[in-house]
C-alpha cells in the first residue's frame, strides 16, 4: 500500500520521505492556499523532494482549458499528475491528457459509478473523498469497499487514492480493503505512529533499567 501526504507543507513532506513513508503527494487549491506560497514554486519544490507522483489541481471548467492547464503543469516536473474534477469535461480532459502521456487523477469522486467512469476514461488515479461523505452521514469507507470490489472484476490500470482521510481508522480500513493508496494529512500521519501502551512500555523499561544492577 502506498502512502501519499495530502499537504503542501514541505518540512513535513521531507521528514516523511526521509523515513521512507511518503510515496507521493496530493494537493488541491485549498492546500496550496494554506501553504501561503505560489502554486508553481511550492509544487516544484515538492516534486523535487518526493520520489513518486505529485498531484496538482487547476481551476478550468472545460476540457480544452483543463488540457492546456494540465499540459503546463506537466512541464513543471517529471512526476506531476494532473488532478481533474469528476465532470464530463474532466473525463474528456483525462482521456486526452493520458493519451499524451500525462497522468491524471480524477478528484471529487463520491459514488462508485463516478469511479467506474474515471477508470473507463483511462485516468491513472481516482480519488473518492471518504471524510466528506462521513460529514453528510454517508459511509465513506463503504464507497471504497464498493469501488475496490467493482475494479477487481476488470483490468483497469486506475489506482484508487482514498482521499479526505480524517483519522487513523480510515487508513486501517483502506489497507484492509486493498486500496492502492491513502492520501493522508500530516496530523493523521503522526497519529499512525502512536499508541499509549507503547509510550507506557518505553517509560516502564527505562525506569526498570535505571533500577537494575549495574
Ligand atoms: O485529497 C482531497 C482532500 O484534500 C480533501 O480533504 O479534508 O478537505 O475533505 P478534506
Amino acid at each position: 500500500m502506498k502512502f501519499f501526504l495530502d499537504t503542501a507543507d514541505v518540512g513535513k513532506i521531507k521528514a516523511a520521505v526521509e523515513m521512507g513513508m511518503c510515496d507521493g503527494v496530493t494537493t488541491n487549491p485549498t492546500i496550496i492556499m494554506k501553504s501561503g506560497r505560489g502554486q508553481k514554486e511550492v509544487v516544484q519544490e515538492i516534486a523535487a523532494l518526493v520520489p513518486g507522483p505529485v498531484s496538482v489541481e487547476g481551476i478550468s471548467e472545460d476540457a480544452d482549458g483543463m488540457v492546456k492547464e494540465g499540459t503546463e503543469f506537466a512541464k513543471w516536473a517529471k512526476n506531476i499528475v494532473v488532478k481533474l474534477p469528476m465532470t464530463k469535461e474532466g473525463l474528456k480532459a483525462a482521456r486526452i491528457l493520458e493519451k499524451k502521456g500525462i497522468k491524471t487523477n480524477v478528484t471529487l469522486v463520491f459514488s462508485a459509478n463516478q469511479a467506474l467512469l474515471a477508470a473507463k476514461a483511462g485516468a491513472s488515479y481516482v480519488s473518492p473523498f471518504v471524510g466528506r461523505l462521513d460529514d453528510v452521514s454517508e459511509d465513506g469507507m463503504q464507497l471504497i469497499a464498493d469501488i475496490m470490489d467493482i475494479l477487481s472484476n476488470y483490468e483497469f490500470k486506475t489506482e484508487v487514492i482514498v482521499a479526505s482521510v480524517r483519522d487513523p481508522v480510515h487508513v486501517m480500513d483502506a489497507a484492509r480493503m486493498g486500496a492502492h493508496i491513502a492520501t493522508i494529512p500530516p496530523d493523521v500521519f503522526e497519529k499512525l505512529f502512536k499508541h499509549p501502551l507503547t509510550d507506557r512500555g518505553i517509560a516502564q523499561f527505562k525506569e526498570d533499567y535505571a533500577k537494575s544492577k549495574k
